[in-house]
């Protein structure tokens, strides 16, 4: 397959809605809706082909040489399109009843089952929940663009806290990983800077310094080809990792985590992406200093792909780049690698993000 096709950050829509649901067990007040959304964005056109484990492996190493990205190297995007205007209907869970909601976005090779995970005795894991408990609403949706993400906000702010008063909902997003990048893109856009109310992000550090070894790391397979009965229906242009010791790798730190979990990250929570998601994000300008709404970073010490495997200073350095933010607040030495939320560490780290909030007055 040649994947000329035509791809934005916002448009890996139609095939991710076309994976199966995976519902966690759940609180009692959540409920499945489905949201329309019309978006009208630019699309990077991709120029990478990928038609088997040999491809991702070539792949794999154009997107981690040295030089990736500069004009030695350039990114495999051959331009962009006109504006494409799509239609969607993005599926979500809502639960609780608070007045200021928390968007998640969950990050690249997971699905919102990172928020609200499903394996026994995983109470303390559960983001969702807890931030229920605390006392907020909290819209978990299948991650597909900032675009998507700025039309949610919209759709979230305009849903009156009562049908009788039309006092706005507050609006916090929440990101992970990738959904970090577009999270916070989302909040330095023009279209959402002012509906955002705070901004919380994981897994990230800002830069894309440490993007090889995760990359390399991950072992990128087709995932068609790596587990038929999940995901055969899938483009040869979807991937995943090599094996269930390539997800401990990227995901987990050693000592500070459960094992069983990795093995739930592998067998069940991860979902592939699309070739595309990664030259996009790369393209995509954040117009860091234009976030206005207060920002917490909160960093596992030992994540891979955002610090290199040593967080020391690494978040304290990008903060400087969010200068209209009417606050800044980071934590660099939680106990945990990439995937935070699913550390033993998680519950001390829930009631750090909660309590800034509250701070905020949310
Ligand atoms: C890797 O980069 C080379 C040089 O730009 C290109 O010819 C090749 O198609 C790329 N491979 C993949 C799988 O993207
Ligand atoms: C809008 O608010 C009502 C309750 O006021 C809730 O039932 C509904 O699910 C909300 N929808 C969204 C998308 O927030
Ligand atoms: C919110 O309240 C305003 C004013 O009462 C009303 O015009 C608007 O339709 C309401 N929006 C929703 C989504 O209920
Ligand atoms: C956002 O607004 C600023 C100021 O009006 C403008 O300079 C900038 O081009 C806008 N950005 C986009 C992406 O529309
Ligand atoms: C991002 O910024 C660079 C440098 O200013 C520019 O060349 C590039 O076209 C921008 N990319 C997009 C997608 O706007
Ligand atoms: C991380 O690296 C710095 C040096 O860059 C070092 O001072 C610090 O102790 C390291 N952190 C850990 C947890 O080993
Ligand atoms: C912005 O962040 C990058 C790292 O992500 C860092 O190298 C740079 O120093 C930061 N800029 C400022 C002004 O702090």
């Amino acid at each position: 397959m040649l994947l000329q096709a035509l791809l934005r950050l916002s448009a890996i829509a139609a095939l991710v809605e076309a994976l199966p649901g995976k519902s966690a067990t759940k609180p009692d007040d959540c409920q499945e809706i489905r949201i329309p959304i019309t978006v009208e964005v630019p699309r990077f056109l991709i120029s990478t082909s990928i038609n088997n484990d040999w491809d991702a492996a070539a792949l794999t190493f154009n997107l981690t040489r040295r030089d990736f990205g500069q004009a030695s190297f350039p990114l495999p995007i051959s331009g962009t399109s006109a504006p494409v205007k799509s239609t969607y209907e993005v599926g979500a869970t809502l639960c609780g009843t608070g007045a200021t909601t928390l968007v998640l976005t969950h990050g690249i090779l997971e699905s919102k089952l990172y928020w609200q995970p499903d394996f026994i005795d995983s109470d303390r894991y559960n983001f969702i929940k807890s931030a229920v408990e605390a006392g907020y609403s909290v819209l978990s949706y299948d991650r597909i663009g900032v675009a998507v993400l700025e039309a949610l906000v919209a759709h979230v702010r305009s849903n009156n806290t009562t049908t009788t008063s039309a006092l706005p909902r507050k609006v916090v997003l929440v990101g992970h990983s990738y959904g970090a990048y577009i999270s916070v893109a989302a909040a330095a856009s023009n279209q959402s800077r002012n509906a955002v109310d705070a901004v919380v992000l994981t897994g990230f550090a800002g830069g894309f310094s440490h993007f090889a070894p995760f990359l390399a790391g991950a072992g990128l397979r087709v995932a068609r080809d790596r587990q038929l009965d999940r995901w055969g229906a899938l483009d040869s242009g979807y991937l995943t990792t090599a094996d269930l010791y390539s997800d401990a790798y990227i995901y987990y730190h050693d000592g500070d985590y459960e094992r069983r979990i990795a093995e739930w990250t592998h067998t069940r929570g991860s979902e592939p992406f699309a070739v595309g998601e990664l030259p996009s994000l790369l393209a995509t300008n954040i117009t860091y200093g234009a976030v206005q709404a207060p920002v917490q970073l909160v960093q596992g010490l030992y994540d891979v792909s955002a610090c290199g495997g040593n967080c020391t200073g690494q978040v304290q350095e990008f903060r400087g780049n969010l200068t209209g933010a009417l606050a800044v607040e980071t934590v660099e030495d939680l106990p945990a690698g990439h995937n935070l939320n699913l550390h033993l560490v998680a519950p001390k780290a829930f009631g750090m993000m909660f309590d800034f909030l509250k701070r905020q007055g949310l």
